[in-house]
């Protein structure tokens, strides 16, 4: 299994369970940026990615995976903004092709879960294999690590 953690985290969150998930799976990790940051004042990016969100913008990113041929499996990081996926997530997934590769999402979220990232991810990725998902209340909380060992197991994506 050759796999990519690609995500993107405003803060910090979804960063540290990706990097759990290297610890995991070996896999690679890749952070997914705005070539933009976005304000580290809370109320300023949420007024900003409320309007991003609901124009469907996708921002330009800072880098391209370059080697994306090689990943099979992507495990993909966001958090939940206004139920869907980042906006630079979302340019990820459009700006490159997953068909034939398998997709395992893992969602930060304040009590929202999944919102309708499942659903956004396959109409943006088709012809992708989207493996079950997991829901993260914020960083995970203290038993981060069974929660991700037991998904990458359901998935069957053990090392
Ligand atoms: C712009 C913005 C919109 C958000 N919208 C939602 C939401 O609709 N539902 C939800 O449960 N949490 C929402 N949140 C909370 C984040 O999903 C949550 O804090 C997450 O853990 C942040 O992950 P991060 O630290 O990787 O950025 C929002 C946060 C921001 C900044």
């Amino acid at each position: 299994m050759n796999t990519l953690i690609a995500y993107f985290s405003y803060t910090g969150h979804t960063k540290g369970v990706a990097q759990q998930l290297q610890n995991l799976t070996g896999g690679t990790l890749f952070e997914i940026q705005p070539q933009e940051a976005y304000s580290s004042d809370y109320d300023i990016t949420e007024r900003q990615g409320r309007k991003e969100t609901h124009d469907g913008y996708r921002p330009l990113l800072t880098e391209q995976v370059s080697n994306l041929d090689s990943y099979d499996t992507i495990l993909l990081g966001t958090p939940n903004w206004f139920n869907t996926v980042t906006p630079p997530v979302a340019t990820f997934l459009s700006e490159n092709d997953f068909s034939g590769k398998k997709i395992a999402l893992f969602c930060s979220n304040g009590g929202g879960g999944l919102g309708h990232t499942v659903s956004d991810i396959r109409f943006i990725c088709k012809g992708a294999d989207v493996l079950d998902s997991l829901s993260i209340y914020e960083d995970g909380g203290a038993d981060v690590k069974a929660k991700l060992m037991a998904w990458l197991n359901k998935n069957g994506l053990n090392q």
